[in-house]
């Protein structure tokens, strides 16, 4: 199928869903600015995720992760919503409409997306390192930051941490369990994602095999592309648009 014709048949079948399920990737914050992972300039060319987004990494030198993400937050603060954003917002406030991402900018939340699943976190939010009790559920970074790096868990004193996923480590038990519920759906898209980090990866192919419609739109092929029924090689901010467009006015 071409891209108009692949676009003309994911409207209909959004037009006629009672329940549409959008996983978002890095891909989708890419036009506000927003490095992505992989691909030609992606943050892994540049860093070893094992050097910088796992506890053990933490553990062995706290302040240069910290830093990384302090230098994360930095660049995102600067960010705003892209025309994708808007689009997946202005559609999570139709019932039955369920976003799961696995950004951590929090770009979905500044666009008002209703029914958002935060699947890896948020950069935004501290947890405590030593996983104390209190210091589990998230928190906002106090203003203004704190002189000492790692700040301290307000709890138990132990280092705080960006209470992001890092690699090896589980997903919320929550969060997991309201992803795969939403699954069960009409239609599942996913945009902007390469579909190489699981859990989040195998929700298309878990939403197919109960019946959903399955879609994809993403600037380049990926592993998720030939598994669904149409996909549509596009960048998110202008093909988000369009789709709206067809949506409404068939
Ligand atoms: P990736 O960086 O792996 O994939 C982003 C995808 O978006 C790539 O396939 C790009 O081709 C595509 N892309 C780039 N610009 C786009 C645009 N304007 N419109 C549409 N697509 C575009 O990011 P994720 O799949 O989100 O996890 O990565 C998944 C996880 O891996 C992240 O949450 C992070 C990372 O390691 C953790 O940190 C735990």
């Amino acid at each position: 199928m071409d891209r108009s014709n692949s676009l003309a048949e994911l409207a209909r079948r959004l037009r006629a869903a009672g329940r549409v399920t959008i996983l978002t990737g890095a891909g989708v914050s890419a036009a506000s600015g927003v490095p992505t992972f992989r691909g030609a300039d992606g943050l892994w060319r540049h860093f070893k995720p094992e050097t910088l987004a796992t506890a053990d990494a933490f553990a062995r030198d706290p302040r240069l992760v910290w830093e990384w993400y302090a230098w994360r937050r930095e660049l995102i603060a600067r960010c705003r919503p892209n025309p994708a954003h808007e689009v997946i917002a202005r559609w999570s406030r139709r019932p039955g409409t369920v976003v799961i991402t696995q950004n951590v900018d929090d770009l979905h939340v500044k666009a008002d997306t209703a029914n958002l699943v935060r699947l890896h976190g948020s950069i935004w939010a501290l947890s405590c390192f030593e996983r104390c009790p209190r210091g589990i559920t998230p928190w906002l970074e106090p203003e203004p930051v704190p002189p000492e790096l790692p700040p301290r868990c307000p709890h138990c004193g132990g280092h705080a941490r960006p209470a992001v996923v890092w690699f090896g480590e589980a997903l919320r038990e929550a969060d997991l369990a309201a992803a795969i519920a939403a699954t069960r759906c009409d239609v599942f898209l996913t945009v902007g994602t390469s579909a190489v980090v699981h859990p989040a990866a195998g929700l298309v192919d878990v939403a197919g095999r109960t019946g959903a419609f399955t879609a994809e739109i993403n600037a380049e092929p990926t592993s998720a592309s030939g598994g669904v029924q149409v996909a549509i090689h596009a960048r998110a901010e202008v093909a988000l648009p369009e789709l709206d467009r067809l949506v409404a006015c068939p």
